[in-house]
């Protein structure tokens, strides 16, 4: 039994989005998950997703995403992605039923793991764009797009906050922290998301969205006041999933 994780699949069995255009590690790469997934997630492990699942933009479009995603071994829960537009967050619920037994879609509630309670929302991160000056330094950024990213984080650490006191009530003590997001962004070294994972001394935080060489340093990686940060985006990872506890 085994925890491992993995994020951005960007599936498109329905809609037409050839990822091949983002690189060679793209390159039918929906075939690179089936097999490093079935070569190391047995069906007693859990999985967990943690966004842009499907470039489908509405439910119908994501069914054989969704379908390839149940196929794959073990239990799955996913999280929500940026891309994954089918997926109201307010209508969480009504995907859980519909999915019961099948799929968990993590969001405003939380799964457990072990004696691990696993809890996550999308988060959020300032992206820019940043002014460079001719040596690649950061002089500025659009600071009107910065105001609007700050009610987001608001809004996503109030979801996240409802995950971790659901968890917290029904009694569990040990958190594993998943963002779909990075935790922090080029300028910061900590963020609302680092805080409250050492607030509640989680045990890691998994996240991803990162894509290509250039951004896979874009936040952290490793340890950080006491907690290990992993990246797991499919292309950083090849698309082999990640183990995050035993
Ligand atoms: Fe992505
Ligand atoms: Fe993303």
């Amino acid at each position: 039994m085994a925890l491992y994780a993995l994020g951005d699949l960007h599936l498109s069995f329905q809609v037409n989005k050839p990822m091949d255009a983002f690189g060679r590690v793209w390159k039918r790469h929906e075939r690179k998950i089936e097999k490093y997934v079935n070569q190391i997630v047995e069906s007693g492990d859990t999985l967990v997703l943690t966004g842009d699942h499907s470039w489908g933009r509405k439910l119908p479009e994501c069914r054989e995403d969704l379908a390839f995603i149940e196929r794959l071994p073990g239990r799955k829960i996913l999280l929500r992605g940026n891309h994954d537009m089918f997926w109201d967050a307010k209508k969480t619920a009504r995907l859980n039923e519909e999915y019961a037994g099948r799929l968990f879609f993590l969001q405003n509630n939380f799964a457990a793991y072990k004696d691990y309670a696993l809890v996550g929302t999308k988060g959020f991160t300032f992206e820019g764009p940043f002014y460079l000056n001719r040596r690649g330094e950061i002089i500025g950024w659009y600071e009107e797009k910065e105001v609007q990213a700050k009610k987001l984080v608001d809004r996503e650490t109030a979801r996240l906050r409802e995950s971790f006191r659901q968890a917290e009530q029904a009694g569990y003590r040990k958190f594993i922290m998943f963002l779909h997001y990075p935790p922090t962004n080029i300028l910061e070294k900590e963020s609302p998301f680092t805080k409250i994972a050492e607030e509640y001394r989680a045990s890691a935080v998994v996240y991803s969205h990162c894509h290509g060489e250039s951004r896979f340093g874009d936040s952290i990686r490793g340890e950080f006041h006491g907690i290990p940060y992993m990246l797991v985006s499919g292309d950083y990872l090849n698309f082999h999933p990640a183990l995050i506890v035993e």
